[in-house]
């Protein structure tokens, strides 16, 4: 073996491919314990924010690292709530959007569109512009919304600042106040989807600010990210998977044919937990009382035997693997009468503190990010002439 192709061999057991186990920065915004099953936004366990915040109360917690007092909660409240209404040319261009387009395609060109009435020159000040407007948290359920309803021929109904952020967003869907408690199901789903480390969006965010780029060119990049069927999506597909299952006593054999055709079970196994998710027990719980409130168990029924069986059939193989987030939240959403071509933008709305959050940190020790390629193609390739190729 030549000295060569020996150090190529090297170079090629040094990439890390999808950065897997690279550190690349210091963070105190999130912690997953991924073996015992727990989360943490700055410092606060999610079981905590979920009983006792609100999202509006979590998104300060993200943009200023603290729990609000009661007058900066009021201030900050009263302020995203103003933030929520779009102006005319954003509905505008909502009205005029390809109707066959997907939501998420419209959420990251309205980013770009709000940037241009934003004065860039504060943008790295202590005043970022995502704290002074709050666009990118306060207005992209409206954008959603909005769309929603236009491309369903529907009247565009304008947000309302006597609600809290999920049943606000339920409103503007529905056109019609929800009930309180569906409300705040609405909010609690949206804390447990506001931050979750750095995944391939908020990885994106990051770099975006790292070359100084504006808060809005690094969420509507993130937004792209999230849009990939890796990242986002997943609950769509749980939603999907169900539909094969005609009931609760046909779980076991799909099961096991998924198993002896290497299919994956949707809304099953993550990266970092090997333990169950806690926001998945979180949700299951919203999905129950959802289910005996409307008087339509089926999805709980067959979620629950799916995590039974699927267990038994995992402790055979003793492999750690446990319901996530996305495995109960789908069919809470469709019993919220939410579509699932809505289930990434509203992902999207969610993590948009999240994506924020992490701007700001990236900008207070910031370094661009540039990592290395192999470069493994031909060199001083000879230029032929147009007429000789
Ligand atoms: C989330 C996910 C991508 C994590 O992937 P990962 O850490 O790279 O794990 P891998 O895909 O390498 O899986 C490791 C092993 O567990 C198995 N496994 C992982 N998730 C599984 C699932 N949902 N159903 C069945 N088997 C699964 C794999 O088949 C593999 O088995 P093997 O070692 O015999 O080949 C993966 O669990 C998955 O695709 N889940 C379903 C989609 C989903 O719910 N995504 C939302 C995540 S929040």
């Amino acid at each position: 073996m030549t000295q060569a192709i020996r150090s190529m061999m090297m170079s090629e057991e040094m990439i890390h491919k999808g950065l897997e186990g690279v550190l690349v920065t210091k963070t105190s915004i999130c912690k997953v314990n991924g073996e015992e099953g727990k989360l943490y936004y700055y410092g606060y366990p999610i079981d905590v924010l979920e009983k006792y915040s609100s999202f509006e109360e979590t998104s300060y917690l993200l943009l200023y690292s603290h729990l609000p007092n009661k007058e900066e909660l009021a201030d900050f409240t009263t302020k995203m709530r103003l933030a929520r209404q779009i102006s005319n040319p954003i509905l505008e261009m909502i009205k005029t959007f390809p109707r066959d387009s997907h939501p998420m395609e419209l959420l990251q060109s309205s980013i770009n569109f709000l940037s241009g009435y934003v004065d860039h020159k504060i943008e790295h000040s202590a005043y970022c512009n995502c704290r002074q407007t709050l666009h990118q948290i306060a207005q992209l359920p409206t954008i959603i919304a909005a769309f929603y309803r236009i491309k369903n021929g529907l009247e565009y109904v304008p947000p309302r600042d006597d609600l809290n952020h999920g049943a606000n967003f339920l409103y503007m869907l529905r056109g019609v106040v929800p009930d309180k408690e569906e409300g705040d199901i609405m909010d609690k789903c949206l804390i447990l989807h506001a931050e979750h480390g750095l995944n391939a969006s908020t990885f994106t965010a990051r770099v975006v600010a790292s070359s100084l780029s504006t808060c809005y060119c690094s969420i509507s990049a993130a937004i792209g990210s999230l849009y990939g069927s890796l990242h986002g999506g997943a609950n769509e597909k749980v939603v999907n998977m169900l539909k094969e299952i005609d009931s609760v006593q046909d779980v076991r054999p799909f099961l096991e044919e998924a198993a002896r055709t290497k299919r994956k079970i949707m809304g099953m196994g993550h990266r970092v937990y090997k333990a169950m998710d806690p926001r998945a027990v979180l949700m299951e719980g919203y999905l129950k009382t959802l289910s005996t409130k409307k008087g339509n168990s089926v999805n709980y029924n067959l979620l629950k035997e799916i995590q039974k069986v699927f267990r038994e059939m995992m402790d055979e193989k003793d492999k750690a693997i446990y319901p996530n987030v996305d495995f109960f939240s789908g069919a809470v959403y469709e019993l919220l009468g939410i579509p699932p071509t809505l289930f990434t933008p509203i992902f999207a709305m969610a993590r948009a503190p999240g994506w924020l959050s992490h701007i700001l940190e990236q900008r207070q020790d910031n370094r661009i990010f540039r990592p290395k390629a192999l470069f493994d193609g031909p060199l001083d390739r000879e230029y032929l002439p147009l007429e000789a190729r």
